[in-house]
């Protein structure tokens, strides 16, 4: 079963709200998903009805020695979520403890219950040497169509598991239009074939503290998830089941 990654190749470019609809498509099929945060920011449970400062969740209690896998949240029926917690009293000591708790090896007793185990992980311009990032069947690296991101991309070394998304599309601005074509041929390898529109449900649903296929189903952009979530299907369940 696959352990996937979704990580932001800097902050901001949608990477938690993305993880989150993608985790919601994919219970939708049928799959059973388990959500885990991997940021300092505890913003992931936000998107599944929960409080920003609940200081219940993985992180939090592995610091404290206590059994961490406890700590999951119930969304829906297939939907279970592990928040980071609230670490901000200790984050003196966080840096030191991340790199050993996330890692595969800690994770991997969970796809004994789950199809996916899906991480919003910790932007690329925060951390970049985890070993779970390089451990992972897929990290999905999210941008948006601006020059900054283009200027991060073409500086990012190759890795096998990685593959491009590109988020919050909009097809009237010029600037979004002309990077969007060259990544397309620039990273024909590793650019999804679909790419993510910039949709107000989006937003909304982070206020209705829901993932957006939730709030809103027949939005465009649950639509780009639900096809997301199938690309995921197709080329990863069965190639990791194989
Ligand atoms: N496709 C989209 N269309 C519109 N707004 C979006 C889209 N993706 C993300 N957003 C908005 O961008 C903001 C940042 O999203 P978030 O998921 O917190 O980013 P990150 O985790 O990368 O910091 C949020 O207000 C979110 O609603
Ligand atoms: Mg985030």
């Amino acid at each position: 079963m696959p352990m996937i990654g979704v990580q932001g190749i800097r902050g901001g470019v949608g990477t938690t709200s993305l993880a989150a609809g993608l985790g919601w498509a994919l219970s939708k099929l049928g799959d059973r998903v388990m959500m885990v945060d991997a940021c300092r920011d505890n913003q992931l449970c936000l998107h599944f009805n929960q409080k920003l400062y609940e200081q219940q969740g993985s992180m939090f209690a592995y610091l404290k020695q206590k059994a961490w896998y406890e700590t999951a949240f119930h969304f829906s029926e297939c939907l279970d979520f592990l928040p980071y917690g609230n670490t901000a009293a200790n984050s003196n000591v966080v840096q030191n403890y991340v790199p050993f708790f996330f890692c595969k090896k800690n994770f991997e007793p969970l796809l004994r219950v789950y199809d996916w185990v899906i991480f919003d992980l910790p932007s690329l311009s925060v951390n970049d040497d985890w070993m779970l990032f390089d451990e992972l069947d897929l990290r999905m690296l999210v941008s948006v169509a601006d020059a900054n991101c283009h200027i991060r991309l073409s500086s990012l070394a190759s890795s096998a598991n990685t593959r491009y998304v590109l988020n919050q599309f909009d097809a009237t601005d010029l600037i979004q239009q002309n990077l969007s074509l060259l990544w397309r041929h620039q990273y024909a390898d590793k650019l999804l074939p679909f790419l993510l529109h910039r949709d107000a449900a989006m937003g909304e649903a982070l206020l209705m503290k829901q993932p957006a296929g939730f709030w809103k189903p027949d939005s465009l952009i649950a639509e780009e998830l639900n096809t997301w979530a199938n690309w995921c299907v197709l080329h990863l369940k069965e190639a990791v089941n194989a």
